[in-house]
């Protein structure tokens, strides 16, 4: 009983943000990150996730072009830098005057959303060889290419997801061999609690490296 009490007040002090406790009070609303290394699929997979479970959604990549949020160019990969601090105002501010479910579809979700407002990341994941075919059609070359299959790789966006939202709120989704309907079905089994959120279950890395191929990928 102790421990339960104390761990109840616990709770209650980290969520002494206003807006926070409200929101608690008035609705369950759910904020559902999608993320992961470009092409993976985050935007087909949060398109039809927010039209089964009726949530809002929100590409980071086009919100920062139509309200032109952005801090400079990278010269090297020739795309605009988004500047986090106006994005994450503007996600807050669109929290305050939307009461249902968000899904927030973006490879740096974890770093313009407030980890205490996040209800579940999902991270996916595509094997190298799949990623790649993808990337290359979608017009990805030299360092641009192998940069991104190297942070899938490296796990990068699980590492990021982890870092700022906690293990217990990351989950990682194997979209390999997938279709879009089944990855979705994933997601939502978890959203509904009948499958685990669970980390760990991709290793490109001891895949490849069992393989004698991760030479072949690590270029940049
Ligand atoms: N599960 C899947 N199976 C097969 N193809 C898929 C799957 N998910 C997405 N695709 C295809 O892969 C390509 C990239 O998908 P999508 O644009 O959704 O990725 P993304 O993660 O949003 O990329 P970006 O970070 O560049 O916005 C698209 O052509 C899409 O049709
Ligand atoms: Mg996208």
């Amino acid at each position: 009983m102790q421990t339960n009490r104390l761990h109840i007040f616990e709770r209650k002090s980290y969520d002494l943000d206003p807006w926070n406790f409200l929101r608690s009070v008035r609705s369950f609303r759910r904020v559902i990150l999608i993320t992961g290394t470009p092409g993976v699929g985050k935007t087909s997979v949060s398109r039809l996730l927010a039209s089964k479970v009726g949530a809002v959604r929100i590409d980071l990549a086009e919100l920062v072009q139509r309200e032109g949020m952005t801090s400079g160019t990278d010269k090297v990969r020739g795309s605009l830098i988004a500047d986090n601090e106006k994005v994450s105002r503007r996600i807050r501010e669109i929290m305050k005057t939307h009461d249902g479910d968000i899904i927030i579809d973006g490879h740096y979700a974890v770093d313009v959303v407030s980890a205490r407002d996040v209800h579940l990341v999902f991270v996916l994941r595509r094997n190298p060889d799949e990623l790649k075919k993808t990337l290359e059609a979608k017009g990805f070359t030299g360092r641009k290419l192998w940069e991104n299959l190297e942070a899938e790789i490296l796990d990068v966006c699980l590492w990021d997801a982890v870092k700022a939202c906690g293990a217990e709120k990351v989950c990682e989704i194997d979209t390999s061999g997938k279709t879009v309907e089944t990855v979705v079905e994933d997601t939502v089994s978890v959203l509904e609690g009948k499958e685990k959120c669970r980390t760990g279950i991709a290793d490109w890395l001891g895949k490849l490296e069992a393989e004698g191929r991760l030479d072949d990928f690590l270029k940049s």
